[in-house]
């Protein structure tokens, strides 16, 4: 298992993942226009020339000098879970967003996702034990 960051070059492999992943609304056109953002980070699992799990990161901007992450969201493919990837994906980030200059991580986690929540605090991934209120906004 190998674990990188993906590059335009991934962008196939990447949508084919994220269908099998069961995540329909994918697009390849959105992939490749992710891959060719600077701010967009993906990190791939790969299995051979498989991607087998896919993380979605985003740099966020802020009003001060510190570079900060945001784990947007992580998908091992079904049959594949609970077998460690996810843990090695997210230690693969943390170490990528340190030698990066990044001073933080950031990630959103439902409270009832424990193999999530495991997989983060496998790296170093704290929850203040405060901050769980999500609130979205549907605009379509
Ligand atoms: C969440 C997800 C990314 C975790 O990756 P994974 O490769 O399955 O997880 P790992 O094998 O690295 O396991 C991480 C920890 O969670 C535990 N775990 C894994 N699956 C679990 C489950 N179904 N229930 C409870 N604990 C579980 C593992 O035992 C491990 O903890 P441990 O080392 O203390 O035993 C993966 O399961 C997934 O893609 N789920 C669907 C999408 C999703 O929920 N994404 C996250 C949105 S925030």
């Amino acid at each position: 298992m190998q674990i990188k960051k993906l590059t335009l070059s991934d962008a196939e492999q990447a949508y084919n993942m994220l269908i099998a992943a069961d995540r329909t609304y994918s697009s390849l056109s959105a992939i490749k226009e992710m891959l060719s953002d600077k701010k967009t980070h993906i990190f791939g699992a790969f299995d051979g020339d498989k991607i087998v799990g896919i993380s979605l990161c985003y740099e966020l901007l802020r009003p001060s000098d510190k570079k900060e992450l945001l784990g947007h969201g992580i998908d091992i493919l079904p049959e594949l879970r609970g077998r460690g990837i996810g843990t090695k994906i997210n230690e693969f980030r943390k170490n990528w967003a340190r030698e990066n200059g990044f001073s933080e991580i950031w990630t959103v986690i439902r409270h009832d996702n424990i193999a999530s929540r495991r997989a983060n605090e496998k790296s170093d991934a704290k929850w203040d034990g405060k901050n769980s209120c999500v609130y979205t906004i549907k605009l379509s």
